[in-house]
């Protein structure tokens, strides 16, 4: 993986609001299921919480939202059901394009991508280009990602670039291997939220989810929405956010 061009643009985010939100969408089969629906059908009505929360954080005045919408161990479902998945994804792309141009939101999508048909591979590099210069909200996508297939990765692409590193061990930095990780373009997040009652991180994200803020729901992700998001953002306003700081610390600061 190259290193990332684009600088992370720097604008002034809303007091009290993060200013990069991360979603792990989950409860889309177990909304289905209690409706007697096919799991599929929570899927596709997933798609659609996915739009309205797009539109809900880039009216909040979030300027990164990032959503896992496939993990690398997502393949080890049914067959059919990640044939669906990956028919929803081109759908998706085919029809938000315009509109994501329209409402100025950047999109970029990190994960394995080889993987992917190459049609939905062509889908995605056609709509990060014609999406490239919006400067809205950056809505990252993460397809067939992991959070450690992305530290290795970054750790390849690391040596790879310098390597004098792997004689001098010592120059590996932090901000070194930052500069490498799939999501190079953003911040790291201030809010991660996850639907659909579980507690855990499921892979994603494992870097930079270190000084994130964690907000857990037991809604399914398909009855997502600014009312839940709203919930969200109030329980960030009341964190204090210190960094390893004591209290007393950030409270002079
Ligand atoms: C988790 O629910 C959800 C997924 C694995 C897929 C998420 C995909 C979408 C919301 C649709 C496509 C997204 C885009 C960006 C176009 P689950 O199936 O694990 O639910 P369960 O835990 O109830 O079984």
């Amino acid at each position: 993986m190259s290193l990332s061009p684009d600088p992370i643009p720097i604008k002034p985010t809303p007091a009290g609001v993060p200013r990069h939100v991360a979603i792990v969408m989950d409860g889309n089969g177990r909304w289905a299921t209690r409706r007697r629906l096919p799991r599929v059908a929570g899927h596709a009505k997933g798609v659609e919480a996915v739009r309205t929360t797009v539109e809900a954080c880039a009216r909040e005045g979030i300027e990164f939202l990032t959503l896992f919408a496939f993990s690398s161990e997502n393949w080890r479902r049914p067959a059919d059901e990640v044939s669906v998945l990956m028919r929803l994804f081109i759908t998706a792309l085919e029809r938000e394009v315009t509109q994501l141009r329209a409402n100025g939101i950047r999109l970029r999508v990190v994960g394995q991508i080889d993987a992917f048909e190459g049609r939905l591979q062509r889908l995605i590099r056609e709509a990060e280009q014609r999406t490239a210069n919006n400067t809205r909200m950056t809505l990252t996508i993460a397809a067939n990602y992991g959070g450690r297939w992305d530290i290795v990765q970054a750790v390849r692409a690391l040596v790879e670039e310098r390597p004098e590193l792997v004689r001098d061990p010592s120059l590996v930095t932090e901000d070194a291997l930052s500069r490498h990780m799939a999501l190079a373009h953003a911040p790291e997040p201030d809010l991660f939220i996850r639907t659909g009652g579980e507690q855990r991180i499921s892979n994603f994200m494992l870097w930079q989810l270190a000084y994130t803020e964690f907000y857990f729901t037991d809604t399914f992700w398909p009855d997502f929405g600014p009312e839940v998001l709203a919930s969200a953002l109030a329980s960030y306003r009341d964190r204090e956010r210190r960094f390893g700081r004591t209290s007393a610390q950030v409270a002079t600061a």
